[in-house]
């Protein structure tokens, strides 16, 4: 049993950076142009400003004591992090720094391609790299994270049955109940009706139920694989099979890469396409939606729908093919992130193939060993009890039985692990098939000490659900801030996302 810390975050009655400061106080004093009356020529007319700009006056002190308060009352995401679904990796320094150099950090894609050689030549080296784990014919890295990329595949899927006139007939793509809520959210915002299969006893949707629903209106199979529960499905190769032989495409959601990353290519298991997580799998910072990047990969009859440009290798120069005439058009800007590809290209290459490979296996083996444990903490239970394929990177576990016995829930358990420093657990997306979820991937950073300290706490936490419920109950008791009344989120008068706003709301002249 590890000792558990006696922690205590700080707590700073910080004002908003908006309420600080005094009219005169300067950071950095910046002289006047030396060779230009002010302002003149440079700004049009049009958009010079009228009135100076509602900014705090501050010295840089002021400013880095602001900002360090904040850091310290970070809610987490610093301690031990085994935020499941997620695969939260350590994001190294080195590609911070690497990608906040002024040959990365100060590109503009509209320049001119040679002077963007060694850009282009990052972007198609990774490019290959997911070609090599996947044996995809083609990767492009605009999406702006896992759900953007499961739609570019449904505007493809659109594309690629339009082009063999079958459109109109194939309106339907099949899903799983346990498969990531976006898959059929991406198919249904492209215009396809969505038919979820449900999942069996064995954790995964039986081959009859897939045979049952496949028809000539199938347009396509989107799912990820192991699926929310962690379960793999061992019929997969067959499914691709039902799904091809009904002329349908089928899109392997690749987020939950880390178990296999190595040891299964999509494309041998026949996907058309598939989608990697770069901001979980390949080592750069988590942030869904707009910091991330969904690799999208397709095989050689997909490639003219892609969105482009796409970067392209002529000899020792790289070209960027700006347009096609099947294309989908741009799902985003440009070629996505661009830092976000250096740093998953950088996180490969310091890993290597074999690294790689031992990545993937030690995330199975940590797994395993947190399996063995959690199982033997008194109430907890995992899903598909009965299951005989052995979970890969992570297993979905219930607290059902703890809240039956002492009304203890899973947000109050994890309300109180964040009192002993280690982070949040990961609940479970929608639907809620399992009562009282949660889900905690390990993967291969954390060490044996830290993956025994995270389960030490969620065994104690659970020992006070029984002998003192009401500890845990109002907990957290050792954070920045306590219990938050969560009804507030849902009073747009009460909150405000912008300064502008927050003082609108209070009656303040803006
Ligand atoms: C299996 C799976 N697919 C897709 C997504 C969506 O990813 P993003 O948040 O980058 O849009 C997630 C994220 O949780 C996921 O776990």
């Amino acid at each position: 049993m590890s000792a558990l810390p006696n922690y205590h975050a700080a707590r700073w009655e910080e004002p908003l950076v908006m309420e600080l400061g005094r009219s005169g106080r300067r950071a950095q004093l910046v002289g006047a142009p030396i060779d230009a009356p002010a302002g003149a020529g440079f700004i049009p007319e049009a958009v010079r400003r009228t009135t100076p700009p509602q900014l705090p006056e501050l010295t840089e002190f002021e400013v880095q004591r602001h900002y360090l308060h904040l850091s310290q009352m970070t809610l987490g995401m610093m301690g031990v992090n085994l935020f499941g679904t997620c695969t939260m990796k350590y994001n190294a320094r080195l590609n911070e720094h690497i990608v906040a150099r002024p040959w990365i950090a100060e590109l503009h894609p509209g320049q001119n391609e040679e002077t963007l050689q060694g850009t282009l030549e990052i972007i198609h080296s990774f490019d290959l790299i997911l070609r090599e784990l996947s044996g995809m014919a083609q990767f492009v890295f605009q999406p702006g994270g896992g759900a953007d990329a499961a739609y570019t595949h449904a505007c493809v899927t659109r594309a690629y049955h339009a082009a063999r006139g079958e459109l109109a007939q194939r309106d339907e793509v099949i899903t799983t109940i346990q498969a990531h809520p976006c898959n059929a959210a991406t198919a249904a915002a492209a215009g396809f009706k969505v038919v979820t299969l449900p999942i069996e006893e064995d954790g995964y949707a039986s081959v009859e139920a897939l045979e049952a629903a496949v028809s000539d209106r199938t347009a396509a199979l989107m799912l990820n694989n192991p699926d929310d529960m962690g379960v793999y499905n061992p019929h997969i190769k067959r499914w691709v099979e039902i799904v091809h032989e009904a002329g349908a495409l089928a899109f392997y959601d690749h987020a939950n890469f880390n178990g296999v990353m190595g040891r299964l290519r999509a494309r041998e298991l026949g996907f058309d396409a598939c989608m990697y997580m770069l901001h979980k799998t390949f080592g750069a910072p988590k942030g869904g939606g707009g910091p991330a990047v969904g690799a999208y990969g397709c095989s050689e009859e997909l490639v003219g729908f892609l969105p482009r440009p796409l970067v392209r290798r002529d000899g020792d120069r790289y070209t960027i093919e700006r347009d096609a005439p099947d294309s989908i058009g741009r799902v985003r800007e440009y070629w996505g992130n661009v830092p976000v590809v250096t740093k998953a290209y950088a996180w490969t290459r310091a890993m290597g193939a074999a690294g790689i490979k031992q990545a993937a296996d030690l995330s199975v083996l940590a797994n395993n060993y947190m399996e063995k444990r959690l199982l033997a903490i008194r109430g907890i239970t995992r899903s598909h009890p009965d299951a005989t394929t052995p979970r890969l990177e992570m297993t979905r576990y219930s607290l059902e039985t703890v809240t039956r016995e002492t009304g203890i829930t899973a947000f109050d358990v994890q309300n109180r692990m964040i009192d002993f420093g280690v982070d949040a657990f990961w609940l479970s997306h929608e639907p809620w098939l399992l009562p009282e979820p949660f889900t905690p991937e390990a993967g291969e950073l954390w060490s044996k000490e830290d993956i025994d300290l995270w389960i030490d706490v969620l065994a104690h936490v659970i020992q006070e659900a029984y002998e003192d419920p009401e500890l845990v109950k109002t907990a957290p008791h050792n954070q920045v801030i306590h219990q938050v009344d969560g009804s507030r989120v849902n009073e747009p008068g009460q909150w405000a996302t912008t300064w502008r706003a927050h003082r609108r709301k209070t009656a303040a002249v803006v």
